[in-house]
Order: structure tokens, then sequence, then C-alpha cells
């Protein structure tokens, strides 16, 4: 009687008071950029406008967190969580296992983001939140360096991890504690490309082409276009096939829109920036409303003293510092790594007004010249065949830190929906 008439507005109040409670709760956790106008896509109640309001983050007590500026800092105490024996290692990641030096004091760099308090992962309750759901990664081996870190962390809450391969998957893992899957999908230039030896091909104007690799910039790649429903969170990323050293001018990336070469031929920063925005447009078109996007920006090189081809080395033993970053990075300085900021930069445009939210790791990854592999690729003559590894990451390693904040901004997207 009584009760039952009440309910229904108690109810409502109760949920409100939940998602205030909630927000006040996550946003410690909030990254900076979540606080921009673009609205998050999943927030339905009032705090959207809430947190559109700038006179109510200015009243907000707590200063805001930003999970992607910060600072290492040296602790000998810290301990990475898994080690050379977990099954999804790479072996030329596995830089435990290869021997590297230095492992230790690699790990005892601890990232802490400004402003905010502990943010490292805890997987069993990260799996916990995730029970039921599925994680995809789409793009370059970044990413299923992303994801074997991911994976490894993941799996000291559930010893039974499985192997998964699926759905067009290049690998992942499976949890059947908490039913969760993990999974990377190999798709290095997002759109579709393929390799066409055909001589009549002559659309750059060039004399000696070997062939070109046609991207159709308007078709993804088959390798994720059939699991955009599938996935309960999504990473995408592209930017390391973006350049000469993978298409040299013999071989050069041709694009192509509804089936025809675009006139005049694009160069690659504007065949990158074609394709962005054409696969930006496909993600919010055919990925379901609910599901949370995130996009990660580039993750740096650092190659010292030549390009990956020309002995370039990263044979060093401690980050960077904050002062060093720009001679190493700013496109100004013209040096052998100025791409990943130029990138970013393409990237942010094309993700404006959309519900992707950005993983911006590539300034804390800036400083961490010491955490790849470099000369440790344990296999012999792997050096002098392939230069230096100073692109993907030592694991344990960087990563790790990466996988804190993604699963720290997995949660609080979560916990808002
Ligand atoms: C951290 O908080 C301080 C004090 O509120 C603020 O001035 C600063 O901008 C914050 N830093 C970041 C990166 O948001
Ligand atoms: C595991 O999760 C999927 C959704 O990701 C669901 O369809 C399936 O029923 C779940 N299986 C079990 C055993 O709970
Ligand atoms: C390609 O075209 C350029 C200019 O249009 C010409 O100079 C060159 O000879 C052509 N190369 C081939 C292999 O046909
Ligand atoms: C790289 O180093 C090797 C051995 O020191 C040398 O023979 C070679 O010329 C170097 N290559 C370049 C491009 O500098």
């Amino acid at each position: 009687m009584m009760a039952s008439k009440l309910s229904p507005a108690f109810f409502t109040w109760f949920i409100l008071l939940t998602c205030l409670f909630f927000f006040y709760l996550y946003s410690s956790f909030l990254p900076f950029y979540s606080l921009s106008p673009t609205p998050m896509q999943s927030l339905k109640s009032p705090l959207k406008e809430s947190q559109k309001n700038p006179q109510l983050e200015r009243r907000h007590p707590s200063p805001i967190c930003n999970l992607f500026r910060g600072h290492w800092v040296r602790d000998p105490s810290y301990r990475p969580i898994y080690d050379e024996n977990c099954p999804f290692h790479r072996n030329a990641w596995n830089c435990l296992r290869n021997k590297r030096d230095n492992m230790e004091e690699i790990n005892s760099w601890r990232w802490v983001p400004e402003n905010c308090t502990s943010t490292r992962i805890d997987p069993v309750a990260f799996l916990d939140l995730m029970r039921n759901k599925k994680i995809g990664f789409i793009g370059d081996s970044l990413n299923e360096n992303f994801l074997v870190s991911f994976l490894c962390i993941l799996r000291v809450a559930d010893e039974g991890a499985k192997k998964w391969k699926r759905k067009g998957a290049w690998r992942g893992g499976y949890f059947p504690k908490f039913n969760v899957t993990v999974a990377y999908h190999r798709a290095v230039l997002l759109a579709k490309y393929e390799w066409h030896p055909e001589k009549q091909l002559n659309l750059t104007g060039q004399d000696r082409l070997k062939g070109i690799y046609r991207v159709d910039v308007d078709i993804p790649a088959d390798d994720w276009v059939e699991v955009t429903k599938f996935y309960d969170v999504l990473i995408f990323n592209t930017g390391h096939w973006w350049g000469f050293d993978k298409f040299p001018k013999e071989t050069p990336l041709v694009f192509y829109k509804n089936g025809h070469p675009i006139l005049p031929p694009l160069g690659i920063l504007d065949g990158l920036q074609t394709v962005l925005e054409s696969m930006v447009s496909y993600i919010q078109r055919e990925v379901p409303y609910g599901t949370l996007k995130f996009w990660r920006l580039q993750s740096p090189r650092h190659f010292y003293g030549g390009e990956w081809n020309q002995n370039g080395s990263c044979l060093f033993n401690k980050p960077l510092e904050e002062d060093q970053l720009d001679t190493w990075f700013d496109p100004r300085n013209s040096g052998f790594n100025k791409e990943a900021r130029q990138v970013n930069h393409l990237i942010e445009k094309a993700l404006q007004d959309t519900d992707i939210q950005l993983l911006d790791l590539t300034h804390l990854s800036e400083f961490r010249v010491d955490a790849h592999p470099a000369i440790w690729l344990g296999k012999k003559d792997a050096v002098a065949i392939w230069g230096q590894d100073c692109m993907h990451w030592c694991l344990p390693g960087v990563p790790d830190t990466w996988v804190d904040i993604l699963s720290a901004m997995i949660h609080r997207g979560l916990e808002i929906v």
C-alpha cells in the first residue's frame, strides 16, 4: 500500500544518489581529458550535465586526477606481478628469460600520476568486475605488446587461463574462473590493404615500382570487421606502420576509395588521416552504443644514433629527464623518433567529437628509453639482421603501467553506465 506507492519515487532517488556517490568516488580516478566537453557515451543521468558544467568542476573539492601526467619514481620495493614463466609471453619481449641487463632496475620505477591515489590493478577485483565480458585489442604489434602484459597480469588471478584464438583473433586468453576473454586482432593499418605486384600500376608517377600496397581507406581489415559487436571493451591503435621503413618508394601505399584510386595520390600522412577519419566513422556507426571504446595514442620509439636499420641503439640504464623529452620527440627537432607526436596529432583530430576515449600513454612512455629489449632479443643474430629493438617493450615493464591505467579507466567506464 504505502510502500508500493512510495517505491517508484524512492527507487529513482536511490539510483540518483548511487550515481552521485559513484561520481564522487570515481572522480578521483578521472583522467583529465574526460572532463572535456566530449560526453561520455554511456552517461544517461543528469550527471552528464554536471560533468560538462565548468562551474561544478571548479567547485569540486579534490584536485583532478590525471593518469597520463606525472613522473616516474624509483621504488626498490616495487615488483612486477608476473615473471618469465607466464605462458602468454612472446620470446622477443621476454626480457627476463633473455637475460636483459638491468631488468631489476627497469621494473623498480613506478609511475606516479599527478593528483591520483594508487592506480595499480588488482587482478582479482578487475576480473570480477569483467565477469562474462570480453576485451578486444585491435591494431599493430604495440597493441600485442600491451595484450601480452594484460594477459600475464590477469593470469595471476586465474592460473587456469587458456590460450584463446577465435573470431579472427591473432592471439588471446580466456580466464575460466571469471568467464573473461581478452584478445588481440592484428590489423596494422586498420583499413584493408593488399599487395599488388602489377607493373601497369604507375599511379605514383615513379620509375622502378615493384608493385603497390593498395589500401582501401573505406574498408576495415577482415581481421576485425566481424567483431565490432563481440567485445564489451575495444582498444584501437595504428601508427607504427605509417612510415617509409615499412612501405618504401618502390613498394608504396596507394590509397583507394569506393574502389578507385584517390587522385592525385595521397602522401603517407594524408593517407593516414583519411584512413583514421573513415575508420573512426565506421566505429561510430558499427560498434554498439554500450561498448567502451578506447584509442591508444602512439608508443614512442627510442632509437639513438641512427634509425632502426642504421645501428640505432637504446642502451640506456635510466629513464630520460623531463627536459630531455622535447629534444627526442618534438617534430621540430626532426630526430629519429619524431613521428609519435605527429601521428598523435592526427589521431586526436580524428577522434574529436566522438565517444572514443583517448588512452594517452605517449608522454609517460617517452621517458622510458631504458625499457626496450634493445640487443636482448632471445635469438642469435637477431640484432645483426633486424637491428636493436627500441620500439617494443620488455615484459614485465612499461606496458604493465599501461594496464594499470586502462583498467582504472575501464573500471570507471563500467561503473558509470
Ligand atoms: C593537480 O592539482 C593541482 C592543484 O589542484 C592543479 O593545479 C594541477 O593542475 C593538477 N594537475 C593536473 C595534471 O591536472
Ligand atoms: C560467458 O560469457 C558470455 C558473454 O561474454 C556468455 O554468453 C556466456 O553465457 C557466459 N558463460 C557462462 C558459463 O557463464
Ligand atoms: C611512371 O610514370 C612516370 C611519370 O608519369 C614515368 O616517368 C615512368 O617512366 C613510369 N614508370 C613506369 C614503370 O611505367
Ligand atoms: C653498423 O655497424 C656495423 C658494425 O659496427 C658497421 O659495419 C656498419 O657499417 C654500420 N652501419 C651503419 C648504417 O652505420
